[in-house]
């Protein structure tokens, strides 16, 4: 029996040694941490469960018969967030440079099969050469089985993707298709051809991390979510990220303690909006004095600033959180903005996330580059997505609230469930000097004429009144009472109920 023991022990020990000891100090060396090294740091301790550590590939071409590590150069398993279920698959660059073979594919297959069969998320830690070159178009099947499940999955777990070094070619589909990517700065990259493919072709000359580095993606690209500064961090914020999320989207979003009074006053929001209308002030401040213990999970943050996007509590359940910020292109709605709020938007709807909508918006930024870009298209996902969402929504207009963005910004016509506004607020078609010119246009050269009819429209349309006499806002609320109100209607609407009517999926303007 001992014997037998200790052959378990023996072939543990040799799939744990991953690609030898030369290899796992290359990769150190690179500071990068091995595979099981990141799972071990991204579950709780000792909550690693594997499966299929003796699987191995079948290829007998180019001499591979000869090499065949168990684990087949992929860790897959699961285990536990602060106590919360997740599934895991690490692949692991010491083996093959961690390509995907078609053993690998079918290890991370049956892990995304019980994710998904049993309701928890799936992490996947991406650091791999691509397709496994011995293999061929089976290697390509592999990658096809694993993005058919991504699209299975997209809306049913929560998907998250860190891209822990190479993830290239057709391989960076994967992620692509799944809810939030991280990356580490200086030591990942995706693209979906490498730097000599684009010199050959369009003859660019550019690095691999500056066609596709984390810095590249958070903030051209939008590809991905976050990045940060190396493996360790990366791995903590993950865990931050699950502990704000539903298991699937047949749970809530989990409940956790909090320490902070739902009522409490914040006298200094009184004074958060300037005098001149012009003048930006910082919405984070507002997110943060509304949130419990000022928590903020930005997502995208380094993207499309003039929109801010993540995750607060209230009351300890998580809320996603969409707001105009004002100090980036006066919070105005662009094609970047609309594109990122309205993947969050879906995102948040997907899994039963309420929505708070921080408003402050001057409305769609003009020009020919946007409208030759199809602002009209992108714009209309932002719209899109707040109409067809059932969670529940709360809007709060802290300022401007004008023509177009007004609606698309979860009012009341997009079946907002309470629509807050401050006094501060404006809901008007458009700002007041240039309502004043359009509609006085014959007075345009006397100065004096045309600010006596900006204070006329001013006085008349730059307040919330007009809006509240129809009922489009619920009520005009204090600032320094925002967290409280907050608070109660999400609280009232924990039983909200309301379905779309049956159909095969939408048509969203893509
Ligand atoms: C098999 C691979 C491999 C691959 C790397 N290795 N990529 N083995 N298939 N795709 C092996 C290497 O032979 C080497 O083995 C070890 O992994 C480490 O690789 P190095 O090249 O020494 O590492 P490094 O210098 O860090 O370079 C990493 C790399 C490079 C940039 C990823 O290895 C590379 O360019 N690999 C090929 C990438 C590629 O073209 N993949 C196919 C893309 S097409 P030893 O034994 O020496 O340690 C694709 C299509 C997907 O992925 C389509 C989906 C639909």
């Amino acid at each position: 029996m001992s014997d037998i023991l200790a052959e378990l022990e023996r072939r543990r020990e040799a799939a744990r040694a991953g690609g030898g000891e030369r290899r796992v100090q290359a990769q150190h060396a690179k500071g990068k941490l091995t595979a099981r090294e990141r799972v071990e740091l991204l579950l709780d301790e000792g909550s690693f469960e594997e499966f299929d550590m003796f699987v191995t590939h079948r290829t007998t071409d180019f001499g591979m018969a000869d090499s065949k590590p168990a684990g087949d150069g992929v860790i897959t398993g699961w285990g536990t967030v602060n106590g919360r279920m997740v599934y895991v698959f690490s692949q692991d660059f010491t083996v093959f440079g961690g390509s995907l073979s078609e053993t690998h594919a079918q290890k991370i297959c049956k892990i995304m099969d019980m994710a998904m069969q049993n309701g928890a998320p799936i992490i996947g830690i991406n650091d791999s050469g691509g397709a496994r070159i011995q293999e061929g178009v089976a290697s390509l099947a592999g990658y096809a089985e694993v993005f058919q499940r991504n699209v299975l999955a997209s809306g049913v777990v929560p998907q998250i993707s860190l891209i822990m070094g190479p993830c290239a070619g057709g391989a960076v589909y994967s992620p692509a298709m799944t809810d939030f990517i991280f990356m580490v700065q200086d030591s990942s990259y995706m693209f979906v051809t490498g730097p000599d493919v684009v010199k050959t072709v369009t003859n660019e000359v550019v690095t691999a991390e500056e066609l596709g580095g984390a810095s590249t993606h958070t903030r051209k690209s939008s590809v991905a979510d976050a990045a940060f500064k190396d493996d360790v961090e990366t791995l903590m914020e993950t865990r931050r990220l699950i502990d704000f999320l539903p298991a699937s989207n047949l749970e809530k979003p989990p409940v956790r303690p909090f320490f902070d009074d739902p009522d409490r006053i914040e006298e200094s929001l009184d004074t958060l909006i300037p005098q001149n209308p012009n003048q930006p002030y910082d919405m984070k401040e507002l997110i943060h004095k509304i949130a419990d213990e000022g928590d903020f999970y930005e997502i995208q943050e380094d993207f499309a600033g003039n929109i801010l996007t993540g995750f607060i509590r209230l009351e300890g359940s998580t809320v996603g959180v969409v707001a105009n910020q004002p100090m980036v292109l006066a919070g105005v709605l662009d094609i970047a903005s609309s594109r990122k709020a309205a993947r969050f938007v879906r995102f948040c709807d997907a899994f039963e996330i309420p929505i708070l909508t921080l408003v402050d918006v001057p409305g769609f930024l003009p020009g020919t580059a946007q409208e030759y870009d199809g602002v009209i298209k992108h714009g209309a996902k932002l719209l899109f997505a707040y109409a067809e969402a059932t969670v529940p929504k709360v809007t709060l207009i802290t300022r401007k609230a004008y023509g177009g963005a007004y609606v698309v910004m979860a009012s009341k016509h997009l079946r907002g469930d309470f629509n807050y506004a401050w006094p501060t607020a404006q809901v008007a078609v458009m700002g007041a000097k240039g309502a004043a010119e359009i509609l006085h246009r014959s007075e345009l050269d006397d100065a004096e004429k045309i600010a006596a009819r900006t204070e006329e429209y001013e006085t008349n349309f730059a307040n919330p009144f007009r809006a509240a006499e129809r009922g489009f806002v619920d009520e005009v609320i204090m600032p320094q009472s925002s967290r409280k109100r907050i608070c109660r209607a999400f609280a009232s609407l924990r039983g909200k109920k309301l379905n779309n009517p049956w159909k095969k999926h939408d048509n969203i303007p893509l």
